[in-house]
């Protein structure tokens, strides 16, 4: 162990310390930012005997999820649907389409960290930086494409740290006009809640984590990637390897299988919930994350104010500015112990200057208002 560490063994409080994870919590209904709420019977399809990842039965279920994947987000794009939180995207895309240098505007800590990830492969980073609440300018994006070369623009279609809804079709419009650039975009907090057209706006990457709008269990993570994605990597030596678009995609054309062996009760989850997203539709499902986002809003602006700025609040996380002062720490605490609901507060430094609501997965207005009902009650507001 690192001695830096001992002094946080023995001075109490570890974190390492064994604490019984018991049988007996409190259900809470999910409002957070991911994970969120999942349907009864996705939870009960992972429920089932064990079988081998090379048997038929996988190709099955790995093909019947990555079809219904294409299906639901309306893409003819390639999907892989990986054993990983969506983190690991961040580091294959960029080992599979940076040679040297990327483009990454920043305006939150999600987008700072896909920057830092990148720095840490030994990428050469050029930030735009903003101002945290403050979307991402398509004309920045352009300045910067016609001063410098970049392998590629990387950047965050929702900001979950800020409510931020950055104008991701028009940011690949303008990277459009740049051939020899690629467009990765991490859509973590909001695919599947907020609609986009993938190959209209030049994506040539584009990911999600499977706790968020898909309302699945955390352990998988989504990528649709382009022909011209899926070719780039082709001419590179230092390509990711587990998350290689050309061997993810490969092993699929060859086997309908995945190359190593995944987190199969997760992708049974996953066949379940697809269903319901396919039968729900990708546009009733968009158009009802509109409905839960502007009802959000609206009460939001009732009793406090929004974070983001104007005319780019997100479709699935609304971060609300702390104009009254109240205690958020003390007020998430209590809403989860009176109404055993769990909301999220502000992310780091903005953790009492503001509190987020995840309105995604399978919420309704309805239930939503039951939250923020429950913030009145607790907050007095
Ligand atoms: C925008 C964004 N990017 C990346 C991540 C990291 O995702 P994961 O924890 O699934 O790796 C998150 C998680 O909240 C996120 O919101």
């Amino acid at each position: 162990m690192p001695s830096g560490f001992e002094s946080v063994l023995t001075t109490g409080g570890s974190v390492t310390e064994k604490r019984e994870y018991k049988d007996d919590y409190q259900d809470k209904t999910l409002y957070l930012p991911g994970p969120t709420e999942v349907r009864e019977d996705v939870i009960e399809a992972m429920a089932e005997p064990m079988f081998g990842h090379r048997m038929d039965r996988m190709t099955d279920l790995y093909t019947t999820i990555v079809e219904d994947t294409k299906e639901f987000l309306g893409t003819d794009n390639d999907v892989i649907v990986l054993t990983a939180s969506g983190t690991e995207f961040w580091e294959s895309t960029t080992l599979n389409l940076v040679e040297d240098s990327m483009l990454v505007p920043t305006s939150g800590a999600f987008s700072e960290r896909q920057a830092n990830v990148a720095e840490r492969l030994g990428k050469d980073v050029d930030r735009i930086e903003y101002d945290w609440g403050q979307a991402v300018k398509p004309d920045d994006i352009r300045d910067a494409l016609e001063s410098g070369d970049y392998d590629a623009v990387g950047a965050v279609m929702n900001e979950t740290s800020t409510g931020v809804r950055n104008p991701i079709e028009e940011i690949g419009d303008v990277v459009a006009e740049y051939p020899d650039t690629y467009f990765i975009v991490d859509a973590i907090s909001c695919l599947g809640g907020d609609q986009i057209d993938i190959e209209a706006h030049g994506i040539d990457a584009i990911f999600t984590s499977t706790q968020k709008a898909f309302a699945m269990p955390p352990g998988l993570a989504v990528c649709a990637v382009s022909d011209a994605a899926y070719e780039r990597e082709l001419e590179k030596d230092s390509a990711s390897w587990y998350g290689g678009f050309q061997r993810c995609l490969d092993y699929y054309d060859r086997k309908g299988q995945t190359h190593s062996t995944p987190a199969i009760p997760l992708m049974l989850a996953y066949r379940q919930q697809m269903k319901h997203m396919l039968d729900e539709t990708h546009d009733a499902r968009d158009q009802r994350h509109q409905e839960m986002a502007e009802y959000t809003r609206e009460w939001a602006r009732e009793h406090f104010d929004l974070y983001p700025e104007a005319g780019y609040e997100s479709q699935t996380v609304t971060c609300i500015e702390n104009t009254q002062g109240i205690n958020v720490a003390e007020t998430v605490e209590a809403v989860s112990e009176k109404y055993d609901m769990v909301f999220s507060s502000g992310y780091g430094d903005i953790s009492e200057e503001s509190f987020r609501i995840g309105h995604m997965g399978e919420h309704t207005v309805e239930s939503i208002k039951e939250l923020t009902d429950a913030i009145e009650d607790v907050a007095d507001l």
